[in-house]
């Protein structure tokens, strides 16, 4: 089956029941046993849950995995990705990431005795000198959140499985339409589901998709035991944005293409991040391992300042100035105070996140007036 019929059919039946060709949306906590143990395949909804069941099922076909595991956020899938390691183990991590998932490593499972080294994974030098025997997980992001550098996701995972590595993509950025990091060797895929999956700015929800049956059975066992399931009406809302996954995507970056290019030959501009420029870092390994280059863009000002970067965030009025991305409509933020204030100055600049970063999140509006309307904020 074609990507463009699985995010339609895959996994979907229609509802046995009755007929119904959307999948209901279970709101049950239990199911009636014939008799103690004698049931249908569900008896509690942390534990199981048909809805939930359904989107599993489309997801782990969209990554091309085994099957899929979802969770109450992207953050509670990550959460329980860090729960397969052990007090004494060690993580290796890209250092540039959302920074959410940086504070999960540094402020939450240091704490239990899981240590993480956050490197340049282009470096394959500083790779190699961090693995050791502790070392039971390599976290990829790509594109990164906000500098859109590109990993290379095939060598870093072949690396890995020479040392019995788990590795785990944050495939949030590039959507599975884009880029499928198991037929790239990663054991695991991450999503914020939030985002692109569900595409419509109204659901939280993360998702973990195994190309191993034995690493989403332990899973599964974290999420029923930790218990940071989805609702029904979120898994159902998810499933339905699916469907239009790659109309969506396509579109936002087709426009993509035109706003990374208007913003580089714009005057006040200093910096623009975009894998899709041929001179963007990376851009060959973007060019094989993805379909697109994304519709996430960053850029920087001549005038290197927060007041600047603010002047224009105050000023779009269809890009609207907001946390998260992904939807339908174009968002713009100021990542150093908002999707990032959680990670120190110092390593924020490091990686060329200054203060007048701007990220924008691409939406599907017609490319005309999300051209002038950066125009106007940027004149
Ligand atoms: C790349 C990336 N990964 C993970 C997350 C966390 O997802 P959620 O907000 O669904 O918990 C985000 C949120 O912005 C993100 O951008």
């Amino acid at each position: 089956m074609k990507f463009e019929t699985k995010v339609i059919h895959a996994g979907i039946v229609p509802d046995p029941a009755t007929g119904a060709i959307m999948t209901p949306i279970y709101q049950t906590s239990t199911y009636v046993q014939e008799s103690p143990g004698k049931h249908k395949g569900y008896e509690y909804a942390r534990t199981q849950n048909p809805t939930r069941s359904a989107l599993e099922a489309n997801l782990a076909a969209l990554e091309n995995g085994v099957d899929a595991i979802c969770f109450a956020s992207g953050l509670a899938a990550m959460d329980a990705v860090l729960k397969l390691l052990d007090p004494g183990d060690e993580i290796i991590s890209t250092y540039e990431l959302y920074g959410g998932s940086y504070r999960l490593m540094v402020q939450i499972f240091a704490k239990y005795g899981i240590k993480t080294h956050f490197i340049d994974l282009n470096d394959k030098n500083a790779l190699k000198s961090h693995i050791n025997d502790k070392t039971k997980l390599i976290w990829i992001e790509t594109p990164t959140n906000p500098m859109l550098s590109i990993l290379d996701i095939k060598y870093i995972c072949s690396v890995a499985k020479k040392h019995k590595i788990i590795t785990c993509v944050d495939n949030t950025f590039a959507t599975p339409f884009l880029q499928n990091p198991i037929d790239l060797g990663a054991d695991l895929v991450h999503h914020s589901a939030t985002k692109y999956l569900a595409g419509h700015s109204d659901v939280i929800l993360g998702a973990v998709i195994s190309h191993d049956k034995e690493l989403a059975q332990r899973l599964h066992f974290i999420q029923n035991a930790s218990g940071a399931v989805p609702g029904p009406q979120d898994c159902f809302l998810t499933l339905r944005g699916i469907k239009t996954l790659h109309l969506r995507v396509q579109r936002a970056c087709d426009n993509a293409v035109e706003i990374a290019a208007f913003l580089k030959k714009h005057k006040k501009v200093d910096k623009v991040f975009y894998p899709g420029f041929k001179d963007a870092h990376n851009h060959l390994i973007a060019k094989k391992q993805m379909r697109h280059y994304g519709a996430m863009i960053s850029f920087t000002m001549k005038s290197d300042t927060k007041r600047t970067a603010f002047k224009v965030l105050d000023k779009t009025k269809i890009f609207s100035l907001a946390e998260s991305l992904g939807g339908v409509e174009s968002l713009i933020g100021h990542p150093s105070s908002m999707t990032h204030a959680s990670i120190p100055k110092k390593e924020r600049l490091s990686i060329g996140l200054t203060d007048s970063l701007i990220r924008l999140s691409v939406g599907v509006e017609h490319i005309d007036d999300l051209i002038d309307d950066l125009k106007a904020a940027l004149g």
